[in-house]
C-alpha cells in the first residue's frame, strides 16, 4: 500500500510533461489521489531536467528541502525521475539519501513496483535504462491530463542529432519511431474521449520515420493524424534540416494543423552553426522560412537562441542579432549557453565570461521583445478562433486560450458566464489589445 496521496512537480520539456500526465495515470490506478501541497502527499514524485546547469541545481534544493517532513514524522516516499535520474542514477541516490526511488527516462512501467519495494524493503530502488533501442509507446494505464481537452502525443522518443552543446541524446537515448497504425489508434481513441487539440511530440519530431527505412514519414503521418478528426493539430519539436516540403504542404491543406511552427534556428552564424553541429547554413535556415511563408503567410514562428557558445565573437554574435531582425519571429525562447559534461562543446576552449553571455542574453532579449510586440500588434482588430483553456493565472476574471496560430489571448469572462463551461470550447475573438507575451480580446 503506497498510501493514498500523491504530488508530482515538473520540469524540463513536453515530453516530461507528458510522462508526469502518464506517471498521474499510473498512480491513480494504484488508488492514490493528487494533492496540491508535497507536504500531505504519501508519494512525492519529481521529473527532472538536466538540459542546463540552472535546471539541475534547482532540482537538488528542492529534493533537499524535503528532508524536513522525513524528520518531522511524516514518511513520505520521494521518487526522482526524468533526465537526472537517468544521467545520474544510483550517484543521485547517494547524494541525497532520502530519496527512495530513482527511475530513468524509459522506466515509467516500473515506478509502482519500485516504490512498492522501497516502502516494503525500507532500501532506496534504482533502475534506469542502459539500452534505449527498447523503447515501449504502449500504454501503462489511462493517463490523467492536465487539460481533459488537450492531450500530447509521442511519435517518437530519443534524438539521434547530437548537438555539440545538448545532452539530451544521452539522457533520453537514440531516436525510435512508433509505427503509424499505433500512433493513428492512439489519436482515434483521444478524439472519442473528447480531445480537441493533439500536439505530436518527439525530441526531433519531425525526422519521424527516418530510422524505420521505408516506412511512412512526417508528413504522411501529420495527415493521418489530421484525418482522425481531430480540431486542433500541433508538433514539437522541429529541426529545421528536416522541415520538408512535404511537411509544409500537408500544413497548408490541412486546416486541422496549427498556423505555428516552433523551428529552432540556435544561432545565426555559419561558424557556429556549424560547431554546434546542426548541420544547415544561415542560408538554408532562411529559405526555409521563406518557403513556409509563402505557403501559410500568417504562420507564428517561433524559435531558440543559444547565446555565449564557447568562442563566439561579437560579430558572430551580431549575426544571430541580424537573422532575428531578418526573420521577424513572434516569440524566441533565449538561453545562455551551458556546458554539460560529456557533451563535445564542454570541452571546447574559449568559454565566455559569463558576464559577457549575460550581456549579449540582455541585448538578444530586447529585440526579441520588440519582435515579439511587432508581429502581434499586426494582429490588432482581427477575429481569431481561440480555444479556452480556463482562468488567467494572474487574474482569475480573465480566461485564457490560444489562437490558431497558437498565441496567448486574454478574454474577460463575459457577465453571468459560467467560466469552466468556457474551458475546452473554441470561440472567436476580436483582438482588442496586443503585447509582447499575449493578445487581449473580447468574445464575438
Ligand atoms: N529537441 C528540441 C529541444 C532541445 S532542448 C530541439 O532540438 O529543439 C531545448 C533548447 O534548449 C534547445 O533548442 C537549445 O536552444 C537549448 N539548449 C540545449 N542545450 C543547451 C545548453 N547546453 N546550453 C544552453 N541551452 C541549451
Ligand atoms: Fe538536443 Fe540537438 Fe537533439 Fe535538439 S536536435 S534534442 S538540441 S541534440
Ligand atoms: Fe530537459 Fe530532458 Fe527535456 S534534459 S529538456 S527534460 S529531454
Amino acid at each position: 500500500m503506497l498510501g493514498r496521496s500523491y504530488h508530482i512537480k515538473t520540469f524540463g520539456c513536453q515530453m516530461n510533461k507528458y510522462d508526469s500526465e502518464r506517471i498521474a495515470g499510473l498512480l491513480e490506478d494504484a488508488g492514490l489521489r493528487a494533492v496540491d501541497a508535497p507536504d500531505d502527499a504519501d508519494v512525492i514524485v519529481f521529473l527532472t531536467c538536466c538540459v542546463r546547469e540552472g535546471a539541475d541545481e534547482r532540482l537538488y534544493g528542492q529534493v533537499a528541502s524535503l528532508k524536513r517532513l522525513k524528520t518531522a514524522g511524516k514518511t513520505p516516499l520521494i521518487a526522482v525521475g526524468g533526465c537526472i535520474g537517468q544521467r545520474d542514477g544510483e550517484d543521485l541516490q547517494k547524494r541525497i539519501p532520502h530519496i527512495d526511488v530513482v527511475f530513468g527516462t524509459h522506466n515509467l512501467n516500473e515506478l509502482v513496483s519500485l516504490l512498492q519495494r522501497a516502502a516494503a524493503s525500507k532500501t532506496p530502488q534504482v533502475s534506469r535504462w542502459e539500452d534505449s533501442s527498447a523503447a515501449d509507446f504502449e500504454r501503462l494505464a489511462p493517463e490523467l491530463r492536465e487539460h481533459p481537452f488537450h492531450a500530447w502525443l509521442p511519435i517518437s522518443v530519443g534524438c539521434n542529432n547530437f548537438c555539440s552543446y545538448c545532452i539530451v541524446p544521452y539522457v533520453r537515448g537514440r531516436e525510435v519511431s512508433r509505427p503509424l497504425d499505433e500512433i493513428v489508434e492512439a489519436a482515434r481513441e483521444l478524439v472519442a474521449d473528447g480531445v480537441r487539440e493533439i500536439t505530436l511530440l518527439g525530441q526531433n519530431v519531425n525526422s519521424y520515420g527516418r530510422d524505420r527505412y521505408g516506412e511512412p514519414r512526417f508528413a504522411e503521418a501529420l495527415e493521418a493524424v489530421a484525418a482522425c478528426g481531430v480540431s486542433r493539430l500541433g508538433f514539437a519539436t522541429s529541426h529545421p534540416k528536416d522541415l520538408s516540403d512535404a511537411t509544409i504542404a500537408v500544413m497548408a491543406a490541412t486546416p486541422a494543423v496549427l498556423r505555428y511552427l516552433h523551428l529552432p534556428v540556435q544561432h545565426g552564424n555559419d561558424e557556429v552553426l556549424a560547431a554546434m553541429r546542426r548541420v544547415y547554413t544561415r542560408a538554408q535556415y532562411l529559405e526555409r522560412v521563406g518557403a513556409l511563408r509563402a505557403a501559410i503567410p500568417d504562420i507564428t514562428l517561433s524559435t531558440d537562441i543559444i547565446v555565449g557558445f564557447p568562442g563566439e565573437t561579437e560579430a558572430q554574435f551580431e549575426d544571430t542579432l541580424d537573422l532575428v531582425r531578418q526573420v521577424g519571429f513572434d516569440q524566441a525562447f533565449t538561453f545562455i549557453y551551458s556546458p554539460r559534461e560529456g557533451t563535445r562543446a564542454a570541452a571546447l576552449p574559449d568559454q565566455i565570461p559569463h558576464e559577457l553571455a549575460l550581456e549579449r542574453f540582455e541585448r538578444l532579449a530586447a529585440l526579441v521583445q520588440t519582435s515579439a510586440t511587432e508581429r502581434n500588434a499586426a494582429l490588432q482588430g482581427s477575429t481569431q478562433s481561440v480555444l479556452f483553456e480556463g482562468p488567467s493565472k494572474r487574474d482569475p476574471a480573465l480566461m485564457t486560450g490560444r489562437t490558431r496560430g497558437y498565441k496567448l489571448v486574454h478574454v474577460p469572462v463575459p457577465a453571468g458566464a459560467d467560466q469552466s463551461a468556457l474551458r475546452g470550447k473554441e470561440l472567436l475573438v476580436r483582438i482588442t489589445g496586443t503585447q509582447a507575451f499575449y493578445l487581449q480580446g473580447t468574445l464575438e
